[in-house]
């Protein structure tokens, strides 16, 4: 078997994995959730990149020859490193792709007043991964970046749908569009994001879009492999999914339900 490897640190790429099976049922899938080192997004550019090299060499390990980082901290801090310096001498015919770039292609389709709102992790944020990629593509446009170094503990710890979560949920979204007020599309920028979507879109006045990840991502894979048979005769079409998780499997299952809505059966667990 030859799956397409989806990685992120912890619950978010599910998100991911979701919408690129929706559209491509018929590959096989390994998806490698990090969640004993999960949340990602507060930790330094080294760190990010040790981890998320470690998860691509396990994934090429269980044979996959594409990788998909569905992890916008891992995407900004550690793709281009790995693209560049990893893979020409490691595995020179494996490649390994972002959210990020795919997400910054379609925004600027988007936005009418051209100012753009990032939500992210810190990392992320940082990174300015966001704006750099944006304005190669649309120069004209306005990019605003925050970071909400609370969002992922509330969804790794499942407390993203409780009423606690609205405090910090509100107070970011009045800082990102009290920073600039002309924003009318906003990045969730982060892959856990999809799950607090509701109480996002709850305290966004209604005339400002969300821009949700998964089906670009989805959708610029499906172009990728089109673009690239070659990729694409070399994966397996089994329409399975293994997931691996650094934490345990038990507490994986339980949490993984709740995002792809169905109890996920084949878990087993990485160091
Ligand atoms: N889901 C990840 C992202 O898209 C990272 C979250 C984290 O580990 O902080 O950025």
């Amino acid at each position: 078997m030859t799956p397409i490897g989806i990685f992120d640190s912890g619950y978010g790429g599910l998100t991911i994995l979701n919408s690129i099976r929706r559209q491509m049922p018929q590959y096989d899938y390994i998806y490698f959730g990090d969640n004993a080192r999960a949340p990602y997004g507060t930790r330094s550019f080294d760190v990010v990149y040790e981890f998320t090299l470690e998860a691509v060499k396990q994934l090429f390990a269980n044979d996959c020859p594409l990788i998909i980082l569905g992890c916008n901290t891992a995407s900004a801090k550690a793709l281009r490193n790995i693209q560049q310096n990893y893979l020409p001498h490691s595995y020179p015919d494996r490649r390994v792709l972002g959210v990020i770039r795919p997400t910054a292609e379609i925004v600027g389709q988007h936005t009418r007043t051209r100012h753009i709102g990032v939500l992210a992790t810190e990392g992320t944020i940082r990174s300015e991964s966001y704006n750099l990629e944006i304005h190669k593509l649309s120069p004209d446009c306005t990019v605003t970046g925050l970071a909400c170094p609370m969002w992922v503990p509330l969804v790794e710890n499942g407390e993203y749908n409780k009423p606690s979560a609205d405090y910090f949920i509100r107070e970011r979204i009045d800082t990102l569009l009290g920073m600039d007020p002309h924003i009318d599309t906003i990045i969730l920028g982060c892959t856990h994001y999809p799950l607090l979507y509701d109480k996002i879109r709850q305290y966004c006045p209604p005339h400002i879009e969300l821009i949700s990840q998964g089906e670009y991502i989805a959708a610029s894979l499906c172009d990728y492999l089109r673009r690239h048979p070659d990729m694409d005769a070399r994966l397996s079409k089994g329409g399975t999914v293994r997931y691996y998780t650094s934490e345990s499997p038990d507490r994986f299952r339980e949490q993984a339900t709740l995002f792809i809505g169905e109890m996920p059966k084949d878990i087993g667990h990485w160091e």
